[in-house]
């Protein structure tokens, strides 16, 4: 059971308003009042917390974790307890993780082992999407299992890794199909795997062996062709979709096309942390470790404007919200591709530094405002994979998942200070405006003066609703 904290000073931010000089008084976890001090005086003996000067935010939600995935011949260093204590420490108090079952393996399965790992170890909440990896009557019997039941309702196909995980436009098909009759909505990795896989081919052919061959390999037009593909499957099937990990200026304006042709509750567009706050130069650093610790997909491009114009085109709804993809690996783990870039783990950190790097990049350069910046990194998630209002909104009833936000303060990004597993951080030595000074996790002051007050196995499976198409009203 959670002690009562009373928060006095508030200046609320949701994603539609900010409310100055409020209280908020949390009881049992949950948000029982908000409202002016004249109305609600402090009980005795509750934790008193000033806001004063500071914003009081909507925990962060991440919808795109990998803790603990076994992936490229290893296993990702962040596991659910590293991986949310850090969300936690930068302010992050819910992640979506995605269960991917192996080719061949059953969902259920893959489910059962995801729950055990993240049961025992999560110090916040988490939902889960799930990965179709593979394509049969049995897999079609299981998503709707995982819907009507086991509280997953989207699920991420995969148009690149080719050979893993891959399907082909048929398959791309008929798991949108069956999506829409679930309610559920479908998620895309969108990168061209057959003409990746040639492109590898011939780089490695012709001697690139380094991390810049990945880049190389994926460029930002096989992005934009898979994303535009995947809006045309949406559509054919008027299945909804939300294209995970949008990447490039391309992939992104074929995100805003297709919400223009076919509507703003039915195509949605996620850019992450890292695409926001570093480019693909990072590939041609002379340090191998350095460039290899950037190997992600889709990978991060070398146009300096990217990381603005993601920016920008979050600000205009014509991309809805930012995750991590945390998938971190270690120096050593990356080494897997010391010959041969294809080889090389594909992951990077981001889970405890999306909120400073989106409120640094955003909001103090000016591009979007603080309700925006909820929007992005909080109430939409909650909203398209509907565990909305419960997270993302700080209204009466809701969990309460706070942060207070100091916006005038700033961190430096070091792997030195991170809370994660892994032993590289791409953003190192960045300074951030925006530091999570006070985390509250359901009810529980959980990050206070830089430290964790966290209990592993404390965080709740929160399980998503169906699809609402009226989600984001006209
Ligand atoms: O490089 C990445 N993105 N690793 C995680 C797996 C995925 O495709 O999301
Ligand atoms: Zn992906
Ligand atoms: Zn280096
Ligand atoms: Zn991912």
């Amino acid at each position: 059971m959670s002690e009562s904290l009373y928060i006095k000073n508030a200046c609320i931010v949701n994603f539609d308003s900010i409310q100055e000089n409020s209280v908020i008084f949390i009881e049992n976890g949950i948000i029982s009042f908000i409202g002016s001090e004249a109305d609600f005086k402090a009980p005795e003996n509750v934790k008193i917390i000033d806001a004063e000067g500071k914003y009081v935010l909507p925990g962060g939600i991440d919808p795109h974790t990998h803790f603990e995935l076994e992936f490229g011949n290893t296993v990702a260093v962040d596991d659910f307890f590293h991986g949310t204590c850090a969300a936690v420490a930068g302010g992050t108090t819910s992640i979506i993780d995605f269960v991917i079952p192996k080719k061949g393996e059953s969902l259920l399965n893959a489910y059962d082992s995801w729950r055990t790992r993240a049961d025992s170890k999560a110090v916040c909440d988490y939902a889960l999407h799930c990965a179709i990896t593979w394509w049969s009557p049995q897999v079609r019997d299981e998503m709707a299992i995982l819907c009507k039941e086991k509280g997953i309702n989207s699920f991420k196909m995969f148009m690149a890794y080719k050979g893993l995980f891959m399907l082909d436009d048929s398959e791309l098909y008929e798991t949108f199909e069956h999506c829409r009759d679930l309610g559920a909505i479908a998620q895309v990795h969108a990168e061209n795997g057959d003409i990746i896989a040639k492109n590898t081919e011939k780089l490695l052919q012709s001697g690139v062996r380094g991390p810049e061959g990945h880049q190389l390999s994926r460029t930002e037009d096989v992005e934009a062709e898979a994303t535009n593909r995947a809006c045309v499957i949406a559509h054919q099937t008027n299945c909804p979709l939300y294209v995970v990990h949008v990447m490039s200026i391309s992939a992104a304006e074929e995100v805003a096309r297709a919400r223009q042709r076919w509507g703003k509750n039915f195509i949605f567009g996620e850019t992450l942390a890292a695409a926001l706050g570093t480019t693909g130069n990072e590939y041609y650093d002379k340090c191998w470790h350095h460039a290899a610790a950037h190997v992600m997909s889709p990978p991060l491009r070398p146009n300096k404007e990217t990381p603005a114009v993601l920016m920008k085109m979050l600000g205009d709804d014509d991309l809805q919200a930012t995750g991590s993809d945390n998938c971190t690996f270690n120096k050593n783990q990356k080494e897997l591709g010391k010959d041969d870039f294809s080889k090389i783990p594909n992951g990077v950190n981001g889970v405890e530094d999306r909120m400073s790097v989106i409120w640094e990049k955003g909001v103090h350069a000016g591009i979007i405002d603080a309700k925006k910046f909820v929007a992005v990194t909080s109430t939409n998630a909650a909203k398209i994979f509907n565990i909305y209002p419960q997270k993302g909104s700080i209204t009466v009833g809701a969990d309460a998942d706070l942060v207070i936000w100091n916006h005038k303060a700033t961190r430096t990004i070091s792997v030195k200070t991170h809370h994660h597993a892994c032993d590289f951080n791409i953003f190192e030595g960045m300074v951030c405006h925006g530091v999570p000074e006070i985390v509250i996790v359901n009810g529980n002051v959980a990050f206070e003066d830089g430290k964790l007050n966290v209990t592993a196995g404390s965080g709740r499976f929160v399980p998503s609703n169906v699809f609402n198409p009226m989600i984001f009203p006209k």
